[in-house]
């Protein structure tokens, strides 16, 4: 009886922890804000290059630029494909859409 409990409360666990999908704002917190800076203007991507993240011109770009500049990387930006997963990618992409001024 008790060692079916415990099976159950593994498979619980299970769900509950596959239905945690990936969290943007987590990613880009701990990713991209040391260089875009954690509202989207960093100094620091500003100096190697990039326009501010939370500006009405980038915020232009479609969900595929965006995605594909986060993969594959641009000039001094890092790319991402393979240190993030497709669903880590697809959450950022969001969280960058919600820093639009
Ligand atoms: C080491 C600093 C650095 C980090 C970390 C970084 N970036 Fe960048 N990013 C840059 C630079 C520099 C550019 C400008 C590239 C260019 O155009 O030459 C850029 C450009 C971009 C652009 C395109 C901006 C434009 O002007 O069109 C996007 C989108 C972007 N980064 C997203 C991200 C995301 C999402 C992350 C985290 C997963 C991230 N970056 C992490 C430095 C960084």
């Amino acid at each position: 009886m008790k060692s079916k409990a415990i099976l159950i409360m593994a498979a619980m666990t299970a769900l509950s922890l596959s239905a945690f999908a990936a969290d943007g704002a987590e990613v880009y917190k701990s990713k991209c804000a040391s260089c875009h800076g954690a509202d989207g203007a960093g100094p620091m991507a500003k100096k190697l290059g990039s326009r501010d993240l939370n500006s009405a011109d980038f915020q232009k770009s479609s969900d595929a630029d965006i995605t594909t500049i986060t993969k594959n990387g641009k000039g001094k930006m890092p790319a991402y494909a393979g240190k993030l997963s497709d669903d880590e990618i697809g959450a950022v992409v969001k969280f960058v859409r919600t820093l639009k001024k």
